[in-house]
Formats: C-alpha cells, structure tokens, sequence
C-alpha cells in the first residue's frame, strides 16, 4: 500500500443539493490530465448531518472537499484553520486535508480576479457597481478594492448592502434604477439567474458598461445573453467558476491546474 498521502485519493463535494453541479466533470477532466488517479464525488449532506460529513474528510484516503450552498458558513466552526481570505469573506468554499486537519479556503475571490484577467477587463480606477451582499459579494469586494476599483454596492435588501459597504470601506447605493447602470462595470454577485431569473429585468444596460455575471449555469444567464446580444462585454460566470475550480485543484496538488482540460468539460465555450 502507498504510504498516506501519496495514492488515489478522493476529493467530495459537499452540498445540498450537489446534483446540478459542474465541478466534478472539471476536477475529473484535471486530474485525467495530470495523470492523477483522483476522483472528485458530489456528496448530498443535510445540514443536520455536516458534522459528521465533515470529521470523515479527515481520513487518509481524502485529499479535501469544495463546500457548497448551504454549507459554506456554518463550516468554518468546524475546521482546525481558516485561512484569511476565507476568514474575511466569512465562507469556505475549499478544504485541504493536512494529516488529521482540516484547512479552509475561499477560491471566490482569486477565481473572480482570474476570470477577469482571462476576459481582459481592467477594473483599476473604474466605476464599478456589485449587485448583492452575500458571501460572494463580500470575496468580489476585497479583490475590486484591491485593485484599486471604485466600488459601490447595491443589494435588495439595503442594510446588508450598508453593512458590506461600512465593513470593507466601499460606498452602499440604492438598489438601482436603469440611470445607476451607467458606471464602467456592473457585477452580478446576487444569486439571481440560476434559475432563470434577470436581477436588472426591464431596465435596458448602457452601451459601454461590462457585464459581470458570476452566477455559473450550464444555460447562459438571461443578464448574460442580453448584454451580449447587445454588444456589452460580457464576463460569464463559468468562467469565475472554472478559475475558482482551477485554484482548489492548486491547493488540492499543488500543481498548477490544466487549465484548458478543465475549460473544455465545461458545457459551453467561455
Ligand atoms: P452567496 O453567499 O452565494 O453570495 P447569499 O449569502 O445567499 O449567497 O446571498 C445571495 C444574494 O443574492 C443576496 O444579496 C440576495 O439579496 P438579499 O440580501 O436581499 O436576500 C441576492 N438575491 C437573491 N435572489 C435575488 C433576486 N431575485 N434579486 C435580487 N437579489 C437577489
């Protein structure tokens, strides 16, 4: 037998539901690529159940986990650590087996500033509008006002949008009218469009603004397919997912991710 650590070994997504995702199809195209005997399983965890799911991950035959909705922030009280990043945006989408420890990681935040750089959108010095105040919002913020964006946020329900703002040093705006469109970059960050819905439904994009639409379906978002219909440059959420997807399989191996391997078991060109 290989000594701990260095056979097969199996990477589980854990999440409720898990059978809509694309992870697997990536992660199992990455490591045929690399030549790696691993394997990516989704795994149903009810959330009365995420205790005990999560003290089996600290067997040998595991390499780590991605943590999915609903699991993300309740997580991190069960881990040994939690990295800074992840500590901040409050999630864990990432866990990596060290022995008997567990570690938490959050992919989010490199994986949106990865997804840009793929499209070609600068974001420094820009007007940027993020729309939502989740999880997900909180990771795309840090990495905007890192890069030097100005950065405004927006969500449905105002005061969490406030608290985002007051709590990274960015501006809260009201939940926008079609004039408040006009800015460099528009981020959907909500989670509006995984089941078809449009967050800005009836209000037209000006013509210059980019369109970040983080929201990752195997369909084209219906945000999305307007703005590039339009014209608008359009950054897809498969392509945050396929760099987040990238940036675990790094913290999983320690390799760099076969990028083009995984972008091709995606089910559209992005
Ligand atoms: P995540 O951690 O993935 O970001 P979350 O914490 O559940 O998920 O946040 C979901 C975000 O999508 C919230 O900002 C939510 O707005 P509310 O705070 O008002 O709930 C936003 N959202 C979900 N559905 C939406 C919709 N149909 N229109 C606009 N915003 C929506």
């Amino acid at each position: 037998m290989p000594p701990s650590g260095t056979g097969p070994q199996v990477v589980y997504l854990i999440g409720h539901p898990v059978g809509h995702s694309l992870s697997p199809a990536m992660q199992n195209a990455a490591f045929l690529a690399c030549g790696l005997a691993h394997r990516y399983e989704p795994r149903d965890v009810d959330p009365a159940d995420l205790e005990a799911a999560v003290g089996s991950l600290r067997a040998d035959g595991v390499l780590g986990a991605n943590v999915t909705v609903p699991h993300k922030e309740r997580i991190l009280g069960l881990l040994d650590a939690v990295a800074g990043d992840a500590l901040r945006i409050g999630a864990v989408n990432t866990i990596v087996r060290e022995g008997t420890e567990l570690l938490g990681e959050n992919t989010d935040r490199g994986g949106f500033e990865a997804a840009l750089r793929d499209a070609r959108v600068d974001v420094a010095g820009k007007r940027v509008l993020v729309l939502g105040a989740g999880g997900a919002a909180r990771a795309i913020v840090i990495a905007l006002a890192a890069s030097g964006a100005r950065v405004a946020v927006a969500n449905r329900t105002p005061d969490r949008a406030r608290r985002l703002a007051e709590a990274f040093g960015v501006g809260a705006v009201a939940w926008p009218d079609e004039s408040a469109l006009a800015v460099d970059v528009v981020v959907n960050a909500t989670s509006a469009g995984l089941y078809g819905e449009d967050p800005l439904a009836g209000m037209a994009l000006p013509a210059g603004t980019a369109v970040v639409d983080i929201v990752p379906t195997a369909a084209e978002t219906p945000l999305a397919r307007r703005a590039r219909e339009a014209g608008n440059t359009v950054v897809d959420g498969l392509l945050m997912l396929l760099h987040q997807a990238a940036a675990s399989f790094r913290l999983w191996t320690g390799q760099d991710a076969p990028l083009e391997a995984m972008r091709a078991a995606l089910p559209r060109v992005v």
